[in-house]
């Protein structure tokens, strides 16, 4: 059977940022309480910048860095919550048609902040069975456009920002090793978007029980997909978590008994970005050279639904 790679990594942040001094100024909240409890000290906001033109950004660079030519991209897939149009038309479409990638199966799905772990078993699969040979896959969110800048327990959480990758049929020893995708839709109300009238509400969350399930849920995971895998969590090159909150990310990097050394974090400047948050990520360990072709890496991700996953992979070509 054929195998499927990660062939490339990208991200887009966009220029304004937000930062917890500024908060200060529109929530009863502090620098101090931010940084304790969730490690971030500033996030990027998309102002007016659409979601769709923050996904074309990140795609274009993915697809630039993949050496591929726009006629070889066969599809297109785009995780995001929060998308420019409701119902329709996709994120997808939109931006496969923006980077002139021809009449390309297009579609985008809805896994909040395991978009990116989703989007990898999906264009894994459709690669692994011959379906299509070269897939672009897109994480994106804006949060600012569902976040209500007076509820302080959301707002000093969230920011906006897009990621990307090429999945193509692999042609070494570098490719995706196994993906892992859960849900559990009867806690659902725990995070979500009531429905205002016509409108999408704006994002609430059981900060706290979010937390605790979070934890436990994602430490599971990796462990049974490692096991799994038959891969000790020491030959890990390099772990990278969704980023919502340091202390989360921690405390599954302890149990995997991984040094600091090994695990991205990015939280610190992104904020909780969603279906973006592990690529932009990905793409930090990129730029700065800490991951590499043949890298071995773990990345997880919980989010609404709820929704959870793990991937291990060897990136690059
Ligand atoms: O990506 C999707 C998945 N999301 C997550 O994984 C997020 C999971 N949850 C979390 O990261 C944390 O639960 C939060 C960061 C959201 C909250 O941290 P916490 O330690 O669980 O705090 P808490 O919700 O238990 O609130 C503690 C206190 C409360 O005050 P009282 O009731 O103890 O007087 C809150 O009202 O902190 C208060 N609080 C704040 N204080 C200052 C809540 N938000 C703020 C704030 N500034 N921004």
């Amino acid at each position: 059977m054929k195998k499927a790679a990660l062939v490339s990594i990208a991200a887009y942040a966009p220029q304004k940022i937000l930062t917890n001094a500024e908060l200060e100024k529109m929530v009863e909240t502090s620098d101090e309480w931010i940084v304790k409890r969730t490690g971030i000290h500033s996030r990027h906001i998309a102002e007016d910048e659409s979601l769709t033109s923050m996904a074309l950004k990140a795609g274009k660079l993915a697809l630039e860095r993949s050496g591929l030519e726009k006629n070889e991209i066969d599809c297109l897939i785009c995780a995001t919550v929060t998308p420019d149009f409701f119902c329709m038309p996709s994120t997808a479409a939109q931006v496969a048609s923006e980077l002139g990638l021809g009449s390309i199966m297009a579609f985008d799905i809805s896994a909040a902040c395991s978009g990116f772990v989703y989007l990898l078993e999906v264009a894994k699969s459709l690669v692994e069975s011959g379906a299509k040979k070269n897939v672009l896959i897109i994480g994106a969110d804006k949060f600012s456009s569902i976040v209500d800048y007076s509820d302080r327990s959301i707002c000093v959480l969230f920011g906006d920002g897009a990621g990307a990758g090429v999945v193509s049929v692999a042609s070494s020893d570098n490719h995706i090793i196994a993906t892992h995708c859960a849900s559990d839709g009867s806690k659902g109300e725990l995070l979500m978007t009531p429905k205002d009238g016509r409108n999408v509400g704006f994002v609430k969350m059981s900060g706290n029980e979010v937390f605790k399930i979070a934890v436990n849920t994602l430490t599971n995971d990796v462990v049974e997909l490692l096991e799994k895998s038959g891969i000790a969590s020491s030959q890990i090159d390099l772990f990278i978590p969704h980023q919502a909150n340091l202390r989360i990310i921690k405390a599954v990097q302890e149990r995997l008994g991984l040094s600091e050394a090994k695990c991205v974090v990015t939280v610190g400047e992104y904020g909780n970005t969603s279906a973006a948050s592990i690529p932009m990520a990905m793409n930090t360990a990129y730029e700065d050279g800490r991951l590499k072709a043949g890298s071995l890496i773990l990345l997880d991700a919980f989010g609404g639904g709820f929704t959870w996953g793990s991937a291990l992979l060897r990136f690059g070509r």
